[in-house]
């Protein structure tokens, strides 16, 4: 089973970020790794991470490449995954399910999160088939009702 390790956006890693890609046609399914990082540089309730192979663990320069991001929030109570990409040359191996399933064990370190929760447009049926499988369920909170595009998910817990 595929396993990650997450680290930190620092000076080391962050020009691999910016030059992960997804297949042509999810290139609308997400914001581009720029535009998270520039989020976070502003708000400090996000938290960029440059997802490896869990082989880079323990070494300061990893040898392996960066083969993916993701981003979570943590505001009012809830850990909110706002980003999740797997590079599309690593795709299908399972570093996907294996990265929130790491960002999920992350989030519940905080003493501050109740909730879980996550959310995709309606049209991804990848994101939507992968967060079902982990136990994410439809999440009525009002504000959806403003983002009509998008589905709304909350860890069961
Ligand atoms: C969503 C994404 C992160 C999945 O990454 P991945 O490493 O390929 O995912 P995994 O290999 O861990 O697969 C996990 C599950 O996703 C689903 N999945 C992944 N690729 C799929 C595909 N091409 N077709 C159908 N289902 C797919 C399957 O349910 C799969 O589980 P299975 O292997 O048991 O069938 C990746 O496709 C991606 O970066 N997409 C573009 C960005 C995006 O849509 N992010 C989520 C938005 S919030």
């Amino acid at each position: 089973m595929a396993r990650v390790h997450l680290r930190r956006v620092t000076r080391d890693n962050f020009r691999e970020c910016l030059n992960l890609r997804v297949r042509e046609f999810q290139q609308s399914l997400i914001a581009s790794t720029t535009q998270s990082l520039a989020e976070a540089y502003v708000n400090p309730n996000l938290f960029p991470l440059a997802v490896y192979d869990a082989e880079a663990c323990g070494y300061e320069q990893p040898e392996v490449p960066v083969i993916g991001f993701t981003m979570y929030e943590v505001v009012a109570g809830v850990g909110f995954i706002m980003r999740l990409m797997i590079d599309e040359k690593y795709q299908r191996q399972g570093y996907g399910r294996a990265t929130i399933i790491e960002v999920i064990r992350r989030l519940k370190l905080y003493p501050d999160v109740e909730i879980i929760a996550t959310s995709h447009l309606k049209e991804n049926k990848i994101a939507a088939r992968l967060y079902q499988s982990l136990g994410f369920q439809p999440w009525n909170i009002s504000y959806a009702i403003s983002h009509p595009t998008e589905v709304y998910l909350k860890l069961q817990d």
